[in-house]
């Protein structure tokens, strides 16, 4: 795919997609990471000569204007980011939109309204990419949180004019084909997380291309199900205990190992600091719920980090949300943090879940790459080609 250094932009107006979606709690951005993220790239167009103009979504306003899901909500946030004012249209398309871009001067940012109030963006209906399309003389792409959706602003706009990946859009493809596609072996991916049945795609693909498997979280109580252990009241899938078994079969025909808990931290109550115990994996009592993993678990787990050079880390290990239940996230993620400011690892972590768990430990800054992609980065794992991404490719 083309890059910024490709296209030629000086003077001429930067269609730009970001993600902008961002949460928001009483009209005010709680936390800004995708904000920060793409003012390099904002930067760099007008570097290079462009006028950006923004285009995202926000929320899922199925088509229809929606007051309260307006990215007029975010435009002091994003001042704030970029040190300067940040012009807005009321309109993605049509007269409004074109009357803003007209009155841009080098120097401007003009961020456009929600394309999800229009039908034809999650339609990806060529009309409306045309419209989007109208405003700009070049596009870049640095949504790639965005970019496992095929609507006009990720998609039907790349097809239609001169189109490159964005600083964010770079680094993210830079950092999952070192994690995944092209990596430093022996790979270890950690997988944790409520359900096998969300992630069933993810495990199938990741056994093919992975040295080791880390299963946590309620996940593993379902695998631990299957291989008979008793799991009392814990969250499980009881009805995917053969998938489970499909999988640690395909995984072993693939030379990938798996590895589950060994011992398990176990409680009565899903609440904060509720009495708990260390058991071994296999035995739960019937009135009690596997919350997180146990110390020889972790011990285990920093071990194959240490035998190896790549680990991608998706979904937490326990019950983060609550503490003391976090002990296990906590501890393997200060693990992966240790060995890559050693130099001896090199980690990404993506979706959901994810950040926010390694934020709440502490260590988001120490790992090599953290995706700002939720969905995204979950169809990625799938080894599913990202429209967004594959319409850069193509051009
Ligand atoms: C995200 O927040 O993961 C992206 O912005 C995509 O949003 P969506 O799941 O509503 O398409």
């Amino acid at each position: 795919f083309k890059t910024l250094d490709d296209l030629d932009m000086d003077g001429k107006i930067v269609l730009t997609r970001v993600d902008l979606n961002v949460p928001v709690e009483n009209g005010q951005v709680t936390d800004t990471t995708r904000i920060e993220k793409i003012v390099p790239t904002i930067k760099a167009i007008q570097e290079r000569g462009g006028i950006p103009v923004l285009m995202a979504h926000f929320d899922r306003p199925k088509g229809q204007r929606v007051d309260s899901m307006s990215l007029k909500q975010v435009v002091p946030a994003l001042e704030k980011a970029l040190g300067q004012k940040v012009e807005f249209a009321d309109e993605a398309v049509g007269g409004p939109a074109k009357r803003a871009v007209a009155a841009l001067k080098p120097g401007d940012v003009l961020l456009l309204e929600n394309t999800r109030f229009y039908p034809g963006e999650e339609e990806n209906d060529p009309t409306f990419a045309a419209s989007l399309a109208a405003l700009g003389e070049v596009y870049v792409n640095d949504a790639f949180s965005a970019a496992h959706r095929a609507h006009a602003s990720t998609e039907g706009v790349a097809r239609l004019m001169p189109a490159a990946a964005g600083l964010l859009m770079e680094a993210e493809l830079k950092a999952l084909d070192a994690a995944l596609g092209n990596p430093e072996r022996p790979v270890v991916a950690l997988v944790g997380g409520a359900k096998v049945s969300t992630k069933l795609d993810l495990l199938g693909n990741l056994v093919e291309k992975v040295d080791h498997l880390i299963i946590g979280g309620g996940m593993a109580n379902t695998f631990l199900a299957a291989k008979g252990a008793e799991i009392g009241k814990s969250l499980a899938e009881r009805d995917m205990t053969d998938t489970a078994l499909e999988i640690m079969a395909k995984a072993e025909a693939a030379n990938c190992q798996i590895h589950l808990p060994i011992d398990v931290v176990v409680a009565k109550e899903f609440k904060a600091n509720a009495p708990h115990e260390i058991l071994p994996d296999e035995e739960c009592p019937q009135d009690a719920m596997i919350l997180d993993a146990g110390p020889e678990t972790v011990d285990a787990i920093r071990g194959v980090f240490e035998a190896c050079r790549t680990l991608l880390w998706n979904g937490p290990l326990g019950a983060f949300e609550i503490p003391p239940f976090d002990a296990g996230t906590n501890a393997a993620a200060r693990a992966a943090a240790d060995l890559t400011r050693e130099g001896r690892l090199i980690s990404v972590a993506g979706g959901g879940d994810t950040v926010a768990a390694l934020n709440k430990a502490g260590v988001a800054g120490d790992f090599t790459f953290i995706s700002t992609a939720g969905g995204a980065f979950l169809e990625w794992m799938e080894g599913k080609e990202l429209p967004g991404v594959a319409a850069l490719e193509d051009a």
